[in-house]
């Protein structure tokens, strides 16, 4: 994957346990980084710096933050749009409260980039509108709120303290690694591995925006390197529709993965259209199209396949 150079020094990865934190941290050690990882589980890559706790705990996140960070990519966070309903406190707590906690310690210990990961969701239902960076923020739940919550400080601080603070809004992110995760991508996954169907929400002709995660890895890196502060969308650039994802994921697996319609949800954006001209314009290029990435997906859940 060409990152380019990137400056010498630690990079903070939380929540580089997860799905998308754990392609950051090869990428990150594959480029000679140093990197410590904060998150409720201990990664397994090697060498990495662990500190496993919860981030709430503010002797965690203080034992995260050392004075020899140049960078935090802050991936760790509540993803569940569903929990957040359910438990907007909580949610709150982490999504919003650490990322606060972090950001003073980065000022405290002298950090130069603080890359925040958060969401298309921050925007809302905007109909069938394209969605740039000067969309007005409108978010329809707990989960977007928090992250519009975390972009405001990322921005704050970046204003007051010098540092360099990216907000980077991914849309649906799949790839390897998403055997726990319960969206689209993997249901149409575990429907072919079980000889199971679908339900698809309405006629399926809703447009949606995926991005494989080797792409938004790279992003990340060109939101470091450019220097960028503020938001920033990283996606495919390419909507596609409900029923082709289910026709490029039959083609991919050789499995028929029939499709049940059901009645659309309260809340459902009719589509999902982003404009990615600004990360473009810094040298962000995604690579992967939908078979393609979703050849990388299939193998971990392919009975006769191979774990990526
Ligand atoms: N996956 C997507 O499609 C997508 C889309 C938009 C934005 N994002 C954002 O990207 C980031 C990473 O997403 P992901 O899909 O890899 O999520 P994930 O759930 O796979 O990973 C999140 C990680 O954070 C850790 N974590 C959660 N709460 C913690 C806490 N209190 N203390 C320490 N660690 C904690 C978890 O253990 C987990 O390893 C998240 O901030 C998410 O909101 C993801």
């Amino acid at each position: 994957m060409p990152l380019g150079y990137q400056p010498p020094g630690r990079v903070l990865v939380t929540g580089g346990s997860g799905f998308i934190g754990r392609r950051v941290v090869r990428a990150l050690l594959a480029a000679g980084h140093e990197v410590t990882v904060a998150d409720l589980r201990a990664s397994r890559e090697n060498p990495v710096r662990n500190v496993t706790g919860d981030l709430c705990d503010p002797e965690v996140a203080a034992r995260a933050v050392t004075d020899d960070t140049a960078a935090i990519i802050h991936l760790a966070a509540v993803t569940s749009v569903l929990r957040s309903i359910d438990d907007p406190v909580h949610v709150h707590m982490v999504n919003v409260d650490v990322t606060a906690r972090l950001l003073e310690l980065a000022r405290e210990n002298g950090v130069g980039s603080f890359l925040l990961a958060s969401t298309n969701a921050v925007t809302g239902n905007v109909g069938q509108a394209t969605i740039s960076e000067r969309t007005v923020p409108r978010p329809l739940t707990p989960y977007g709120a928090t992250k519009a919550a975390g972009e405001m400080l990322v921005s704050a601080y970046a204003n007051c303290y010098g540092i360099t603070g990216a907000s980077l809004r991914f849309s649906n992110v799949y790839g390897p690694g998403m055997a726990e995760k319960d969206s689209f991508i993997p249901r149409l996954m575990r429907a072919a591995r079980d000889g199971e169907g679908v339900q698809v929400r309405g006629d399926g002709t809703m447009l949606r925006d995926v991005v494989h995660v080797d792409d938004i890895v790279a992003g990340i890196f060109v939101a470091w390197r450019s220097g960028h502060t503020g938001p920033l969308i990283l996606a495919g650039g390419k909507s596609v529709t409900v029923n082709d994802m289910v026709a490029a994921a039959r083609r991919v697996t050789g499995r028929p993965i029939p499709v049940e319609n059901v009645p659309v949800g309260p809340g459902e954006m009719p589509a999902v259209v982003v404009d990615i001209s600004a990360a473009r314009a810094l040298g962000y290029q995604p690579t992967m199209d939908l078979d393609t990435g979703l050849a990388t997906v299939w193998p971990e859940f392919d009975p006769k396949g191979v774990t990526v």
